[in-house]
């Protein structure tokens, strides 16, 4: 996701995480503000950008070998390459936030990439191999030339809220926790955490990347690369994405909120 994506599920987990957990947050992060996972959750994008963090850029996602629009599917083996992926990035830096034999400096660094990495999972996009996860397909959006990674990171969602500053992620998280706690989502929020096995971090986020991987085939690329290269992508596609958008983006902050909350839990008991 971009900056937007990644903000409003930050800001959805600190609205869901129990007191025990914001205090944990808070005091690792050494920041007691409102904004204490807002601030980080696009941290690991800059950092993958710098030499020392270059090792990170493959963290952000995993490339589902698969076939859409004929068959989607995730298989950690087939698909996580040695260097590491998402699925395992989550799995590695869950196991370290409060582990007793991990420094501060590098449980703080985890918490940082488990709020990041659960945002990304989330974008289907980010569980698909073809063309890079969709960044070599050419399409439009509102007529700007884009590729179609970028308009499923932040043009949709942008375009569905009006921007991608505090005040535009504070809004829409403030209408998602509502969603989650009693309206849309109050029903099916509750599968949401179907899965979710702390001691067994590579299975839970396989579960979350099947979710995502799914709407490769049934939302992003219906009918191929072929049925949106080249195309105009803020009619008709907009109106089917946004509520997916919308929906992994719920989805994403309520398992962050729930995960964490699991992660400070163990913590201490040796999981
Ligand atoms: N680079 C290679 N595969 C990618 C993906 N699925 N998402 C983002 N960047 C990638
Ligand atoms: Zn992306
Ligand atoms: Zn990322």
């Amino acid at each position: 996701w971009g900056t937007l994506g990644h903000t409003t599920v930050a800001l959805i987990a600190q609205s869901l995480v129990s007191n025990k957990t914001a205090s944990f947050a808070k005091s690792l992060l050494n920041d007691t503000s409102p904004l204490y996972l807002f601030n980080i959750a696009t941290w690991a994008d800059s950092y993958r950008y710098t030499a020392e963090g270059a090792f990170s850029s493959p963290l952000h996602y995993i490339d589902a070998f698969d076939d859409p629009p004929t068959s989607c599917n995730v298989d950690y083996k087939r698909d996580c390459p040695e260097e590491g992926c998402i699925v395992s990035a989550i799995a590695n830096y869950t196991t370290r936030i409060a582990a007793a034999n991990v420094s501060r400096a590098e449980q703080e660094k985890a918490l940082k990439w488990v709020v990041h990495f659960v945002g990304d999972i989330h974008q289907p996009l980010h569980v698909e191999n073809l063309a890079v996860g969709g960044n070599g397909i050419n399409v439009t959006f509102g007529g700007v030339v884009k590729n179609l990674h970028s308009v499923w990171d932040s043009s949709i969602a942008e375009k569905l809220v009006g921007g991608y500053t505090v005040d535009y992620a504070r809004n829409w998280s403030t209408a998602l926790v509502g969603e989650i706690e009693g309206g849309k989502y109050a029903n099916v929020s509750r599968f949401w955490a179907e899965g979710m096995d702390v001691t067994d971090p590579v299975a839970s986020a396989m579960v979350w990347a099947r979710d995502s991987n799914a709407k490769v085939c049934t939302t992003v690329l219906p009918d191929g690369q072929a049925g949106v290269e080249g195309k105009e992508l803020s009619g008709a596609y907009y109106e089917n994405a946004a509520p997916v958008v919308e929906a992994q983006v719920a989805k994403a902050g309520f398992r962050l909120a729930k995960w964490l909350d699991r992660i400070v839990q163990s913590a201490g008991k040796g999981y």
